[in-house]
């Protein structure tokens, strides 16, 4: 691991007055001094190579319209087949302009409105939120909390697929709770779908997050999976949100078509800088990655431990992501008491556990993506907020 990209994530970089959604919501969110937790995205700068890419291209100064480079979806695959060891054609690649976008698109050119989609909660909010606007009906499946942490409630899933379910909504790893899906879990997964006739779209944007010792594997790696529909993105990996991007991962060839037909309807084309950006990310990001991942790691473990010593919190520490599920029911607070004892008795901005389905009462969500120093400032204000109670 190179040390000198490590050290350089100690280096805060400020992101006031960038026009940035984390940083410069604080004042509307309740606290202008908070430290902001919340929105997933890391407050690193991205790899060189990346900007270095986007810097050339800026210096040509002609944005005319762009064509796409067979480049691009070329070092994808690589990617894929170097960091995950999945075998992906570059035909099957399909891009759009957002994971979140993706899982609208996907929905609804596999399934028909009234279509019911099984989710996992507590899970990332937009996927309830793209299922109703798809016009779909949600059937939920929640994950259950045991001592070791949480996992798929793998009976709770066939009573759901026998009552009829046409599609699975998976997360992959999961956000909010942090867990990199195990082999066994993952071909549980796919038999069940297989078995059932259910359409399995696996969103795989936390894929790159591994921490010390876990592995990602992609749900089309599985045995049985190459029906599935998984999405990427390298704007969660290497930062670049903002520069809309993400790619769709579809071996099978009919439901390949039918995304390509629905999207093409709802015009969905990517942006030259994103498509950049992530090629740049693909060739040139494995070092940086790996770095950050050390890094993340080793943030992990300093917020883990310190909610830990914390009475009345308590988390299992996260597989993958860089995001930790809080436990602060023991506080006795409602979701809007606990939002507002975060945001102004901690000065630490979270997202609010009930954002991720009626399961998050009495949870929130951190961001451990920043300077390990910001974690201890959040951790000294937690525990002193939490002390003075
Ligand atoms: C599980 C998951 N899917 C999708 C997204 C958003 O992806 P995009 O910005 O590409 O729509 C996020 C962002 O945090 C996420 O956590």
């Amino acid at each position: 691991m190179n040390m000198d990209l490590y050290r350089r994530f100690d280096i805060p970089v400020d992101r006031v007055n960038t026009e940035c959604i984390k940083w410069d919501n604080r004042e509307a969110l309740g606290n202008k001094d908070a430290l902001p937790m919340w929105v997933a995205d890391m407050d690193f700068r991205t790899a060189d190579g990346i900007i270095d890419a986007l810097a050339s291209r800026v210096q040509h100064g002609i944005f005319g319209y762009a064509q796409d480079a067979s480049l691009d979806k070329a070092a994808c695959a690589l990617w894929m087949k170097n960091r995950h060891n999945c075998e992906v054609k570059p035909e099957w690649l399909i891009y759009s302009p957002g994971v979140v976008d993706s899982i609208y698109h996907v929905l609804s050119a596999v399934c028909k409105p009234g279509s019911r989609v099984v989710i996992q909660p507590p899970v990332y909010g937009p996927f309830s939120a793209m299922c109703n606007k798809a016009k779909m009906q949600i059937v939920e499946n929640p994950l259950i909390e045991t001592e070791n942490g949480f996992e798929i409630d793998f009976n709770g899933m066939e009573e759901c697929f026998k009552a009829g379910a046409d599609a699975f909504v998976f997360c992959s790893p999961h956000n909010p709770v942090g867990r990199i899906w195990k082999a066994e879990e993952l071909q549980n997964v796919v038999e069940l779908c297989n078995r059932y006739g259910v359409q399995m779209i696996s969103d795989e944007i936390h894929c790159d997050f591994e921490l010390r010792g876990q592995k990602h594997i992609p749900l089309i790696a599985i045995p049985g999976g190459e029906n599935a529909v998984v999405l990427i993105s390298a704007t969660k990996t290497f930062n670049l949100a903002a520069l809309r991007h993400s790619t769709i991962i579809c071996p099978n060839e009919e439901i390949r078509n039918k995304v390509i037909a629905s999207m093409s309807e709802a015009m969905t084309d990517v942006n030259l800088f994103g498509r950049l950006a992530t090629r740049a990310a693909y060739q040139t990001g494995g070092e940086w990655l790996d770095a950050l991942n050390e890094y993340l790691t080793d943030g992990r473990d300093i917020l883990a431990e310190g909610i830990n010593s914390i009475d009345g919190l308590r988390v299992h520490a996260p597989e993958g992501t860089y995001l930790m599920w809080v436990n602060a029911k023991a506080l006795g607070m409602n979701s809007d008491q606990l939002n507002n004892f975060f945001v102004e008795k901690c000065a630490v901005i979270p997202v609010i556990g009930t954002a991720f389905g009626a399961q998050g009462e009495g949870f929130v969500r951190l961001n451990f993506a920043t300077a390990h120093k910001n974690l201890e400032i959040a951790l000294e204000r937690i525990e002193k907020a939490v002390r003075a109670l």
